[in-house]
């Protein structure tokens, strides 16, 4: 029997509550199939871990994450430890560090979803985005000069290597012609006249090795106002690291909100250990009360049976969820019901219990 090593790295706020529910269903889908099984080891790093020790991972932490096959990741950063460092010691110095360069985030309104879109039809909002995860805009590159005097200066730069857009920009032309599917870049090459001019070369040079592949390209303003006007227009979408970050949230809100929206963390090559997380963050607001969704973390959860291979298992999970938005009768507040965070969690587990061997 397949055994998988997952780190389960549950962070803060709501991240640990989530995540319980992600590694619930994760059980489920191994008991039901017997055929394989899942070894959760728990980092207990985040925003706490850094008030204890001055860390937000274990200096040695990439080395020892390095041997699982997967990673599953809650949420970082807390009220009290400043953004820019729980994020970039932690989230970030993994996504980097695996060269998870792939974030494969969909944005798919299942039936029972919430909408706040007046007459749209449901299958028009269904998209797959794929942004750059790995440099652009979060390159880390910049300076902050004389810091503190009267001629501080700061300077953050996009940092976009023909290397770094290609291989993106290729994975996504690859995707679209897998899936049928038309693929839309997302950029800026009107106002980022070196960036984006040189992203929007490349997804025509990469385009010409996808005759078949449909494209359309938007300035991301336009794109914006097309997402919520006419979202049927995209299918495949990339787009760079900040485009998509923003873009994403968007995609959250016409697709049902926070508490259903999931990423993938993919380094395609499988070289180092992919991580899939709920996009959202540790949402301070609610956390402790119990009420987070943890239904995107089940997202995330599916997309880890589908990169293993099992997509069967990762479909029945994506069907559970819409099962459940249709019955709308085990659901957390943000999505107009009652229950708490486990009986979500204990809702989806029963429902994937039907589909046992
Ligand atoms: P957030 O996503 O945590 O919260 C935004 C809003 O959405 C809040 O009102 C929150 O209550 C709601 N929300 C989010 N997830 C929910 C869920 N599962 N169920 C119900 N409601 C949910 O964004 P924020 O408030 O901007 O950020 C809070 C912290 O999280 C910050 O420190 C930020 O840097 C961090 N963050 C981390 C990640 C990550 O770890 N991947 C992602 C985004 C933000
Ligand atoms: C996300 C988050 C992160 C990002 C932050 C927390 C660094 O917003 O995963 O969408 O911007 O990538
Ligand atoms: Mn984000």
């Amino acid at each position: 029997m397949k055994t998988y090593k997952i780190a389960v790295i549950a962070g803060d706020g709501i991240g640990p509550e989530v995540l319980r529910e992600g590694v619930k269903v994760l059980n489920q889908a191994a008991a039901c199939d017997g055929g394989f099984s899942f070894d959760f080891t728990y980092f207990p790093w985040g925003c706490e871990y850094y008030l204890k020790t001055g860390r937000m991972m274990d200096e040695d932490g990439l080395e020892r994450l390095r041997e699982f096959d997967a990673i599953f990741l809650g949420a970082v950063g807390y009220p009290g430890v400043p953004d820019h460092i729980s994020l970039w010691d932690l989230l970030l110095t993994i996504r980097k560090g695996f060269d998870q360069y792939v974030n494969l985030r969909p944005v798919k309104l299942l039936k029972g979803a919430p909408c706040p879109i007046k007459d749209v039809d449901r299958e028009d909002v269904d998209m797959i985005f794929v942004r750059e995860n790995s440099e652009g805009e979060y390159a880390g590159s910049g300076s902050w000069l004389f810091k503190g005097t009267p001629r501080e200066v700061v300077i953050q730069d996009g940092v976009f290597s023909r290397y770094g857009c290609e291989r993106i920009i290729r994975y996504a032309y690859h995707l679209a012609r897998e899936k049928g599917k038309s693929l839309t870049s997302i950029s800026k090459g009107n106002a980022l006249n070196y960036s984006m001019v040189f992203w929007d070369q490349i997804f025509k040079e990469v385009g010409k090795e996808y005759p078949d592949v449909e494209t359309h390209s938007y300035l991301v303003d336009a794109a914006s106002m097309f997402m919520v006007k006419d979202p049927g227009r995209f299918e495949v979408v990339v787009t760079s690291n900040l485009f998509g970050d923003i873009l994403t949230d968007l995609g959250a809100a016409i697709a049902g909100g926070m508490g259903l929206a999931a990423g993938a963390n993919l380094n395609p090559e499988r070289k180092f250990p992919s991580m899939f997380e709920p996009i959202h963050g540790s949402a301070p607001d609610i956390a402790g009360k119990g009420i987070a969704n943890p239904l995107a973390t089940v997202w995330a959860a599916s997309q880890m049976l589908d990169f293993f291979g099992h997509e069967e298992w990762g479909s029945r999970l994506i069907h559970v969820i819409e099962e459940m938005l249709v019955e709308k009768k085990v659901l957390t507040p943000d999505l107009g019901g009652m229950a708490s965070t486990s009986q979500v969690g204990d809702e989806a587990a029963a429902k994937l219990g039907k589909f046992a061997g």
